[in-house]
């Protein structure tokens, strides 16, 4: 059965707010926080493993005064399903398998922005030496971090100079002065692209808006693989169901948000000798990453934000029990992807495809209907060859439809009884194109300028029956044997007899 969407418009992450407060999704936290990682240290623990509130701090140490610029910070937005599943303008309840299979055609709807010539994030404009975005409340979210970090949930903007088509994604960016932002970005990413576009033109500086806190399409669609030439703003109007309202920077023609909270404007520089140094940062690995280093850094021309505006913020990195937004939200979208690539590739047989969210698709299991052996392999093949395989899918295992991929103990099981190495069913691809962030890779491996971003050898687990085996008389031509399950007629009949028993329901039935 497929659901229904019914898109819902917030209007802003005020909007978002109250929807949160009305469904109990959210805690508003009164008492006084430490910027200085008590705050990070909080969201951490609090977010769960995707069944952690929102958190709204409004009494944040040093910006608790009656005049400080922003006295709040909003996080862990989409830290779980249903509060993904509200965004998207589905019953909260829905399963993750929905969300994937509503993943797979979300980012090709398009639903184009509308101009306005003014909104509330132009009551205050900030330009020259009163330039300082430490009057935010921006968190030192751990202590490992290099820095205060202002973007860990921002859209960042930018334009294609040729095109003109604008792109917006998530990249993180480091306090590093008064108006100095280094950023990680690579250049197989948007942004990457758009910086070599503007070095081609001759530009020493590309302009770049950091949209902060609006309503989760923002965050959700800057985060995650909308195909290269599609505005993220036309995703985000079609994810609500209302065209998003735009209004030109005060000092470039990039546009953004009306109703956003925040929004830093600025020149990211593009000569190697104007880097600046960023990093390291607890990376969505779950461990530190990206090595303290030069990067392009943005050179902050007006920051223009909303009377008592709301910071927006993300504490990044998963780990078992503690989930981050960007691993919910890739869990969904990056086995969405995985799903379409295999499509396009014309793999017969897909019924599933899921990346769980401790890992953000690092791993991907695919369920398939086989029907030639080698099927698995090229699945495997698809994915690794894909643009969309760049930091995502180094381990592939694939199962048969009669594995439940969203239960793991049904994935070990398969992988326990259905793998046999020397048959072949363990791949090594070895020496491929990955991510520099992993620390399974060698160091010297995580060259970027070498390797593109990183190197990878990746391993396809063939957790299917194989259907090279003979078929065996004994068990009437089946390869596998029958397993312990009890067949439906006797299954059926202890159920009928199981109150009558006095046992507790079975987990199982
Ligand atoms: C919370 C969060 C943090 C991220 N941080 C970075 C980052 O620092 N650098 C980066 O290149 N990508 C980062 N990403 C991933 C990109 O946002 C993602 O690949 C997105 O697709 C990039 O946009 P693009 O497809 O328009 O290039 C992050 C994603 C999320 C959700």
């Amino acid at each position: 059965m497929t659901l229904k969407r019914e898109p819902a418009a917030f209007g802003d992450l005020r909007g978002w707010i109250a929807a949160l407060k009305s469904a109990g999704e959210i805690r508003e936290i009164t008492a006084e926080v430490d910027w200085n990682i008590e705050l990070g240290t909080i969201m951490r623990l609090a977010q769960g493993a995707g069944d952690g509130p929102a958190l709204l701090f409004s009494n944040i140490k040093d910006y608790n005064r009656r005049d400080s610029r922003c006295r709040k910070l909003f996080g862990c937005g989409l830290s779980s399903y249903s509060r993904v599943s509200m965004m998207m303008g589905m019953p909260a309840n829905t399963h993750p398998r929905e969300l994937v299979k509503l993943g797979r055609t979300v980012l090709n709807e398009r639903l184009p922005p509308k101009i306005v010539p003014t909104g509330p994030v132009k009551q205050n404009i900030i330009t020259g030496t009163d330039i300082d975005i430490e009057q935010f409340p921006v968190p030192f979210w751990n202590r490992v971090d290099g820095g205060r970090y202002i973007l860990t949930y921002a859209g960042i903007v930018t334009r294609d100079p040729v095109t003109g088509i604008p792109n917006v994604g998530i990249y993180r960016g480091m306090v590093a002065g008064p108006d100095v932002i280094p950023i990680l970005m690579w250049r197989a990413q948007h942004i990457g692209q758009h910086v070599t576009a503007w070095q081609q033109q001759g530009a020493k500086e590309m302009p770049i808006a950091c949209v902060i806190g609006w309503e989760e399409a923002l965050g959700f669609c800057a985060g995650q693989p909308v195909p290269k030439g599609i505005s993220e703003y036309d995703v985000m109007g079609a994810i609500r169901g209302q065209p998003v309202e735009l209004v030109k920077c005060e000092t470039s023609d990039l546009m953004v948000p009306a109703t956003a909270e925040i929004v830093i404007e600025g020149m990211l520089g593009l000569e190697p000798s104007s880097y600046v140094m960023e990093g390291p940062f607890a990376e969505f690995t779950g461990y530190v990453a990206g090595d303290r280093a030069p990067k392009p850094a943005i050179r902050v021309t007006c920051i223009t934000h909303r009377d008592d505006p709301i910071m927006r913020g993300c504490i990044e990195g998963s780990l078992p029990g503690s989930y981050s937004e960007n691993a919910i939200c890739s869990s969904i979208m990056r086995s969405a992807t995985a799903w379409n690539v295999l499509d396009r590739a014309g793999v017969p047989g897909i019924t599933g495809v899921w990346c769980p969210p401790v890992q953000a698709g690092i791993n991907v299991v695919v369920q398939m209907q086989q029907s030639y052996r080698g099927q698995a392999k090229q699945a495997a093949n698809a994915l690794w060859g894909s643009s969309a395989g760049h930091v995502r899918y180094k381990h592939v295992t694939v199962v048969d439809d009669d594995i439940d991929i969203h239960d793991y103990a049904a994935v070990d099981w398969a992988i326990a009884h259905r793998v046999n190495a020397g048959e072949n069913d363990i791949v090594i691809m070895p020496a491929t194109f990955g991510m520099g962030l992993d620390p399974s890779t060698r160091r010297r491996d995580r060259n970027a300028i070498l390797f593109g971003t990183g190197k990878w050898n990746r391993v396809l687990i063939d957790a299917t029956m194989n259907l090279d085996y003979d078929p065996d008389p004994d068990l009437g031509g089946a390869r596998f044997p029958p397993t312990v399950w009890p067949v439906d007629a006797d299954r059926n009949a202890v159920l009928k007899r199981w109150s009558e028993l006095g046992l507790s329901p079975p987990k199982r039935s």
